[in-house]
């Protein structure tokens, strides 16, 4: 399919107001500087990692070999023999030199709760922390599972963990206490950090009670710690439980880091995939940490002064990346938000890019699309002067959403960044740089330093090389943030990632490359779904469903949604024994209890036959078209081992 339908000439935003020449000047600063930068990180990669790694991060010895390894083995390996440690980075080197500059600025669920934490702070309470896990006996390469809201005490968490080079593995506090169960069984965590409570949007959140149940099941779990978020009366059970603050209030306020090795891992973070079972994705210290740092500066153009407000959960990878790692390495101050984008108002945003003079606000096309629907009288009457880049991730940014984010929010003086990237990337890998690359709106433009996308033949696997192409997204080179593994399963790793396309690191992701060189993402080839920007497993849905006693048979898949990119709709089957019993909404509250509330379906169908080939494989590509209302286009039924149920199952979605 060629791109020339899209009249990309009329849409071309050229580098806007607040960025040229207006101070700070733009690290790049124009097309032809980052063209010229681009070239020399693919010829020279060794010249130009190396030198970035030297000047943004602190070693503990210096490595000798910027890479080695690749994609053929699956063996990459960068800046081998250095030593560091993230936490030191992160945080000792700004406290030691600005201790009182605010590191993290706690934005809580009520708006008149906001806390401040300096890097002074930040670093005793990571030491305390730090030496309560050495009391209780945790050391390098033990994994613990950190659960817990959107509290600066989290990040506190992260950082301790890495301090020791403990792994750490943060599960999404919307995530139910099964799946819980299953990231900790699979880690082995010794430990569960977590909250008595959350606060979102106005609802408590039973986390402790989450816990209780996940751990039942984790017989390698020590200790639960518990941070008291509310107060709340909760079971507690010592010496089991511990309680976060009588802990923290045993330990000295320092604690030595440990030096790691370049390539010791950093952390782990689960994320979904082609089948039921999530994976694992393993992060490793430095070449993650200058993944995240470079494009943190080089992607939101960062100066010191800024304020950044990433609104993703920290509990996601680009909270992982923009939330903590990226802007605390930069020793940026960075915005912790617990709340919703609609609580109390759909003004919630813009009130707290006005209140804290947020200079660089990032967040997902859904938000926006939320609010755009909520009407541009919400934004007004809030200062949005302090912007300078807002940025977007997770999905595909349709046309109309990102014009309102331009002249609404933007003023039309504010350079979009909309960043393409995965958990398993680390860190931006395609994206508009502010102040040098004109942006098209739907685009992430051209690739970060250092990544040379290639769009392949998704049959015959060849580079298709020139413009005006499409294909399926992949990686040419090794980059240091890309993940190394997944925990324990290094042959998934290779099977889902390199042996697709023998060569090249593969992103699951379809791409258009227009006639200007840039690129469109267009979606997920495989059984991943986005909702949302949350990345969801047709198989883990499906297995969410079967492990209901009435369900017999399930489906799940993806269809286009205005909102949410895409939401799910389930078609099951029924024992016979339970199809009184049961309807829609057992169905649901299945999913909620596994998996969790956002990845229940919107809607679900229970039909008497599911579509079938001959050989019993179900055709999700029909349920998709029903659901779709396109009834017309189902296209050749005649592998259909009964065909005569379409029209009913066409009747049960016409008729929902
Ligand atoms: C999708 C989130 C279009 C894509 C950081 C990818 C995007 C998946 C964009 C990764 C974007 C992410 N435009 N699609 N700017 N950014 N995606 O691992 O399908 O939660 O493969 O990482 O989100 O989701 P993940």
């Amino acid at each position: 399919m060629s791109t020339d339908h899209l009249n990309i000439e009329v849409m071309l935003h050229p580098v806007p107001e607040r960025l040229t020449p207006s101070t700070p000047t733009p690290y790049v600063n124009s097309m032809e500087q980052y063209q010229k930068l681009y070239k020399e990180s693919i010829t020279h990669p060794t010249l130009f990692w190396g030198k970035l790694a030297k000047d943004m991060l602190h070693w503990h010895k210096p490595f000798e070999t910027v890479v080695s390894g690749g994609f053929l083995e699956g063996d990459v390996t960068w800046f081998a023999e250095g030593e560091l440690n993230a936490t030191y980075n992160c945080v000792d080197r700004h406290a030691k030199e600005n201790p009182d500059k605010i590191a993290i600025i706690y934005e809580a669920d009520e708006p008149d709760q906001s806390r401040y934490i300096s890097y002074g702070v930040l670093l005793r309470d990571v030491c305390r922390l730090a030496n309560t896990l050495k009391s209780l006996g945790l050391k390098k390469g033990d994994t613990v599972a950190i659960y817990l809201p959107m509290v600066p005490e989290a990040v506190v968490a992260f950082l301790a963990c890495a301090r020791l080079g403990i792994i750490h593995s943060v599960v999404f506090a919307g995530f139910s206490a099964e799946a819980l169960r299953d990231r900790i069984q699979d880690a082995s965590s010794r430990l569960v950090i977590t909250a008595d409570e959350g606060r979102r949007g106005g609802k408590t959140i039973h986390t402790k009670k989450i816990v209780d149940t996940a751990v039942k099941e984790c017989p390698t779990v020590e200790h639960v710690l518990v941070f008291r978020r509310t107060g709340s009366e909760i079971p507690f059970k010592a010496p089991y439980d511990l309680w976060w603050h009588e802990e923290l209030e045993k330990h000295r306020p320092y604690c030595v880091p440990e030096v790691m090795n370049s390539e010791d891992p950093l952390f782990l973070l689960y994320t979904s995939g082609s089948t039921g079972k999530p994976k694992g994705i393993l992060h490793t210290t430095a070449g993650y940490l200058l993944g995240a740092a470079a494009t943190f500066k080089y992607v939101f153009d960062y100066h010191p002064n800024d304020i950044f407000g990433c609104m993703a959960d920290i509990g996601w990878i680009t909270g992982h990346t923009y939330i903590v790692y990226g802007p605390l390495c930069n020793g940026a101050t960075t915005v912790l938000f617990e709340s919703t984008p609609v609580y109390p108002t759909p003004s919630r945003y813009w009130q707290i890019v006005d209140k804290h003079k947020i200079t660089q606000f990032y967040t997902a096309p859904t938000a926006i699309r939320l609010l755009r629907r909520h009407g541009r009288e919400h934004v007004e009457g809030y200062d949005l002067s302090s912007l300078r880049v807002i940025g977007t991730v997770g999905e595909p940014i349709n046309p109309e959403a990102w014009e309102w984010y331009y002249e609404v929010v933007g003023k039309k003086k504010c350079a979009i960044v909309d960043t393409y990237w995965q958990t398993e990337t680390g860190a931006a890998i395609i994206s508009p740089l502010p102040g040098a690359i004109p942006t098209k709106p739907g685009s992430a433009t051209l690739p970060f330093f250092g990544i040379e996308p290639v769009v392949l033949d998704p049959i015959t696997g060849q580079e298709l090389k020139s413009n005006n192409v499409e294909g399926v997204l992949a990686v040419k080179k090794p980059w240091p943030s890309l993940a190394r593994t997944i925990y324990n399963n290094h042959h998934r790793y290779l099977d889902t990632y390199l042996s697709q396309y023998k060569g090249y690191y593969f992103t699951g992701d379809s791409v258009g490359r227009d006639k200007d060189g840039y690129y469109w993402i267009r979606g997920r080839v495989d059984d991943v779904i986005n909702v949302a920007g949350h990345r969801l497993s047709t198989a883990e849905i499906e297995s969410a469903l079967i492990t209901h006693e009435s369900v017999a048979e399930a489906a799940v898949i993806g269809v286009k949604d205005d909102l949410t990119t895409n939401a799910i709709h389930a078609f099951t089957t029924l024992k016979p024994r339970f199809a009184d019993t049961t309807d829609e909404k057992d169905l649901i509250l299945q999913v909620r209890k596994v998996i969790g509330p956002f990845a229940a379906p919107k809607k679900i169908y229970i039909v008497n036959d599911l579509p079938k080939t001959r050989s019993g494989k179900i055709m999700r590509r029909i349920l998709r078209k029903i659901s779709e209302k396109e009834e017309d286009q189902l296209g050749d039924l005649s592998t259909l081992s009964d065909p005569s149920i379409i029209p009913t199952l066409i009747e049960k979605v016409r008729n929902s």
